[in-house]
């Protein structure tokens, strides 16, 4: 929790919170992703790592994971706290999970996944690089795969708000745009600080 703090004095912007999501918001984020063959999973933006527990927990043999997160700091105590502990306990699938420490903008990617949980502040980013991270994980996901996202309730309203002042575009808009054609929807979760929702996207087949 203290990690999460400093973290976010030192990058308001990409930290995006002053705590890390809770239990009941890890799990809305994972729900209902491990069905039928072998998996690859794609991480972004875990921070202390609350997304990825659940995500290793529902993990079956075979299911590959790939973790992308800005900071050095969070991809340092992520392996000692989580993917190092994990490892040991299941020696036989560490090699298939793999943490890269980058802007998800620049990490190089095989596409294909079959879902993406993403951690990212959305609503502290400029329009432009919403659209270009948007853009980069449609590209990432299979037909049919999906996509998962949250953001705090009322943060969107807030964020839109003030970007109105200076014209800046509202991410409804952007999300209409690049996510045209697929399914989505939401789930709130009031257990956690402050209470989230989830927006889950399925890609046309
Ligand atoms: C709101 S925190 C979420 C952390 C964690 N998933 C949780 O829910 O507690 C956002 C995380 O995204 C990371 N992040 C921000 N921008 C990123 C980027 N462009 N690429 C990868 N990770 C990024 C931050 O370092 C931070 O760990």
């Amino acid at each position: 929790m203290l990690t999460f703090l400093r973290h976010f004095f030192r990058d308001a912007r990409n930290t995006g919170s002053i705590l890390p999501s809770s239990p009941a918001l890890a799990r809305a984020m994972v729900h209902g992703l491990a069905t039928g063959a072998p998996q690859r999973w794609l991480e972004v933006g875990p921070g202390t790592g609350p997304f990825t527990r659940a995500l290793l927990a529902a993990k079956r043999p075979g299911d590959q994971v790939v973790i992308v997160e800005l900071s050095k700091d969070f991809c340092t105590r992520l392996d000692a706290d989580v993917l190092v502990p994990w490892k040991k306990a299941h020696p036989n699938e560490a090699g298939e999970v793999q943490l890269i420490n980058a802007p998800i903008e620049e990490a190089r990617l095989e596409p294909g996944f079959d879902h993406v949980v993403c951690g990212l502040p959305f609503n502290n980013f400029p329009p432009e690089l919403v659209e270009r991270i948007m853009v980069q994980l449609r590209a990432l996901i299979r037909p049919a795969g999906s996509l998962r996202y949250f953001a705090y309730v009322g943060a969107r309203t807030l964020r839109d708000g003030h970007g109105a002042l200076h014209g800046a575009e509202p991410l409804a808009v952007i999300e209409d745009r690049v996510l045209a054609g697929c399914t989505r929807s939401s789930e709130v979760v009031v257990a956690n600080i402050p209470p989230a929702k989830t927006t889950t996207v399925i890609f046309p087949s």
